[in-house]
């Protein structure tokens, strides 16, 4: 019998749903995808409960379909502008894993990262995540893993991600509503780097970025760590309305021309595209130059861009960052986008985070808009793994701990 794991990406604009399956003999496969559009968030956030459950419930329902199995949770992802990053840091003495030796034990680790945890948050928002940086030994600074080094005092540097608990249980109650557990909850931006992001991407120094329905999420990692977290309440739903708006026709339509004939990079149009305008009220169609819906588009995404960079500036005058700009979420299928952001964060080193091949049925996942909902499935499939192996291993503690320490994504506990 195979085990069933399961990501659920509650979206503005759409709610997607991947199930995959792993083989007795560990062979992982993505066996369901399903997809709904989604009309009860705003900007990430669930205002309409009833919509939200009726989307989730039809996304889960089609994977369940393509795939033939039932499935009963999921891990889910966390969106919106509630979300926020900070740094912290935290110190212990160290206790030793026996009273003779000062050798670092799990103990003393889940100790630190207790301390550096302990920032005063308000009582309507709570902590997400806690991703160790790095640790610093006695005066040793920069270590990855100090289990088992010998040392009197150990420091972790942390990121940790808070979100607003109201929000938080609102998504919640809606999965549980869709009858689905959720068995853990992750930062959207988390779960994208986990799908589209190298290692080397990760260790260089890199930004990612989702450009959403409702929001723009960005991350910045470097050594395999996440250095500044934040969402932007800002995506293409805004350049839907602004085509919508100058051009004076209706949200679907101008989200129809957007896919159809969008551009947000001027130089990549060719002097004679056309884009016809259908007419509102009786009025005839109206052909115009492609230029035109770009010169509505460009300015805009650019404004997305530069909010970005100017928030990363001051991280980017101390922190090299010699990776990639990576970017995700339906606004990467814009065409222009990786010449814009190039253009706005003056490098060449930009590209679109397509989600790998992970076998199964269906190709219909590898495309940038997919590249959460994967995530979430792959963080699913590794809380699988870890429970396997606490099932069977005999060392109870260590290995989990172990595992955990290395998916630095999860909470440490
Ligand atoms: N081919 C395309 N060209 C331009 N924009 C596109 C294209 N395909 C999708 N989009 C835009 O991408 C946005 C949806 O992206 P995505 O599906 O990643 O959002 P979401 O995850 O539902 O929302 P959020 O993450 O903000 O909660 C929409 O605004 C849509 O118009
Ligand atoms: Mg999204």
């Amino acid at each position: 019998m195979s085990t069933v794991v399961v990501g659920l990406d509650i979206g503005t604009s759409r709610i997607r749903a991947i199930i995959g399956e792993i083989s007795d003999s560990g062979v992982f496969q993505i066996t369901g995808v399903g997809t709904s559009p989604s009309t009860g968030l705003r900007k990430g956030v669930v205002v309409n409960i009833e919509n939200t459950v009726r989307a989730i419930s039809q996304a889960i329902e089609a994977a369940e379909l393509m795939s033939g199995v039932e499935v009963t949770s999921c891990v889910m992802g966390i969106g919106g502008t509630h979300l926020d990053g900070l740094n912290s840091r935290g110190v212990v003495a160290v206790t030793g894993k026996n009273r003779d030796s000062r050798e670092i034990g799990p103990d003393d680790i889940s100790r630190v990262i207790i301390a550096a945890k302990a920032v005063v948050i308000p009582m309507d928002r709570q902590v997400i995540h806690v991703i160790p940086q790095s640790y610093i030994v006695d005066d040793q600074k920069g270590i990855r893993d100090p289990r088992n080094m010998i040392g009197v005092r150990l420091e972790a540097e942390v990121h940790i991600i808070t979100g607003s608990v109201t929000s938080i249980q609102n998504m919640i109650k809606c999965v549980n509503r869709a009858s689905l557990n959720v068995d853990e909850y992750m930062l959207h931006a988390l779960a994208s780097v986990k799908s589209v992001m190298t290692v080397d991407e990760r260790e260089l120094g890199s930004i990612l970025i989702d450009l959403g329905g409702g929001t723009t999420d960005v991350i910045v990692l470097a050594d395999d760590a996440p250095l500044m977290t934040f969402v932007l309440p800002v995506g293409g739903i805004q350049v839907t309305n602004d085509i919508s708006i100058v051009k004076g026709i209706s949200a679907e339509t101008a989200e129809r021309i957007k896919l159809d004939a969008g551009c947000c990079w001027m130089p990549l149009i060719e002097d004679n595209e056309e884009v016809i305008l259908p007419g509102v009220g009786g009025r005839p169609p109206v052909i115009i130059p492609r230029t035109e819906i770009c010169e509505i588009i460009q300015p805009r995404m650019t404004e997305i861009f530069k909010m970005i960079h100017e928030k990363i500036s001051p991280l980017m005058k101390t922190r090299q960052l010699s990776g990639n700009v990576v970017i995700t979420g339906g606004g990467a299928l814009l065409p222009g986008v990786v010449e814009l952001a190039g253009d706005v964060f003056n490098t060449q080193a930009v590209r679109i985070g397509i989600p790998g091949n992970f076998g199964g049925l269906t190709n219909e996942y590898r495309s940038p808009d997919y590249a959460t909902v994967l995530g979430l499935l792959l963080a699913a499939q590794e809380r699988q793994k870890v429970q396997e192996s606490t099932d069977t291993t005999h060392e109870v503690s260590a290995k989990p701990a172990f595992m955990r320490l290395r998916t630095w994504w999860k909470e440490l506990f």
